[in-house]
């Protein structure tokens, strides 16, 4: 069982709880290696909301859903439905809790998972509300790590190219920054350095936190976690434009650094495709991933693990 009834951000991520997760999901992958699909959520209902596109969190949660043989319910874009006609949040919430055991939602506005988690009665899951959080991508990212490297403290960790704006940064470097030892090197576009808030907040754990316009990969990096500008969030659209090529990993920026390379994915033009073919490139497996992860949380969530 969790400690909470609702997941909205890494923050409630202790490593205690992380330890107990990796477990379950250790598990879950298992069960999807000799079974397939199991019967742990066939008396119960998933409602999938994805107000913002998405490829991996809507599928991985599907997958999830499949495998444990939950039943779905979708709504898969704001206009297709009534928030076109201007309802509330609120009341879609007080709506979409009727019709299932747990709801896992998208949206573009930040902070949008607090209200719906706070108004709902049955759990909820942030699968990404705008800039701000992602928290079962940091899962999906540190059990990639755990796994690679066996373990999550002491760690000399990259973000890198959008840590203003990437939830996907923000949410992991929340989760690492509870474990000992980590530093962090935040690197990319002056404009684009991680907020003031974010930076304090990391440092008062104890976390080392560094800014640098450049970073050279076999300086001793354990592992770069990149991220695509996120074009949908700039304000200043010359900015994105300035700087959509100028940030990309090349294959003599990676092979034989000796460091891994995370990616939350869609890949745009942060990391050239030659580097896919890499030992140290694992941004692929990081994703598949997000079934057991997904598998894990859901059932854990809805007390049946
Ligand atoms: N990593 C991630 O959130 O990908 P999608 O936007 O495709 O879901």
């Amino acid at each position: 069982m969790l400690p909470f009834k609702s997941l909205t951000s890494s923050k409630q991520l202790t490593p205690e709880i992380i330890k107990q997760i990796f477990t379950v999901v250790d598990q879950m992958a298992v069960s999807i290696e000799n079974k397939g699909r199991i019967d742990l959520l066939d008396d119960k209902v998933v409602a999938l909301l994805f107000f913002e596109p998405s490829s991996r969190t809507m599928m991985s949660f599907q997958s999830a859903a499949q495998r444990l043989k939950a039943g779905m319910v979708f709504a898969q874009n704001a206009s297709s439905t009534s928030f076109e006609k201007g309802e509330s949040l609120e009341d879609l919430i007080r709506m979409v809790e009727a019709y299932s055991d747990i709801i896992i939602m998208r949206h573009a506005q930040q902070g949008s998972a607090d209200i719906a988690a706070k108004t709902s009665k049955v759990p909820f899951i942030n699968a990404g509300d705008g800039g701000n959080e992602h928290p079962t991508q940091a899962l999906i990212d540190a059990y990639t790590i755990h796994k690679e490297i066996g373990r999550l403290d002491s760690l000399n960790l990259v973000f890198g190219f959008d840590s203003l704006q990437s939830r996907s940064i923000h949410s992991l470097s929340r989760l690492l920054s509870q474990y000992k030892n980590n530093r962090f090197t935040f690197t990319g576009p002056k404009e684009l350095e991680p907020s003031e808030s974010l930076l304090a907040e990391l440092q008062s754990t104890g976390t080392e936190c560094v800014i640098a316009s450049e970073v050279n990969l076999h300086d001793g990096y354990d592992v770069a976690y990149v991220n695509r500008l996120q074009e949908e969030r700039f304000e200043n659209r010359a900015l994105f434009e300035e700087n959509r090529r100028k940030y990309r990993l090349n294959k003599p920026d990676v092979e034989n650094s000796g460091c891994l390379i995370l990616d939350p994915l869609p890949r745009i033009d942060e990391i050239c495709t030659e580097v896919d073919e890499l030992p140290n490139a694992v941004y692929f497996k990081q994703a598949s991933y997000g079934v057991p992860v997904r598998m894990a949380l859901l059932a854990m969530l809805l007390g049946k693990a």
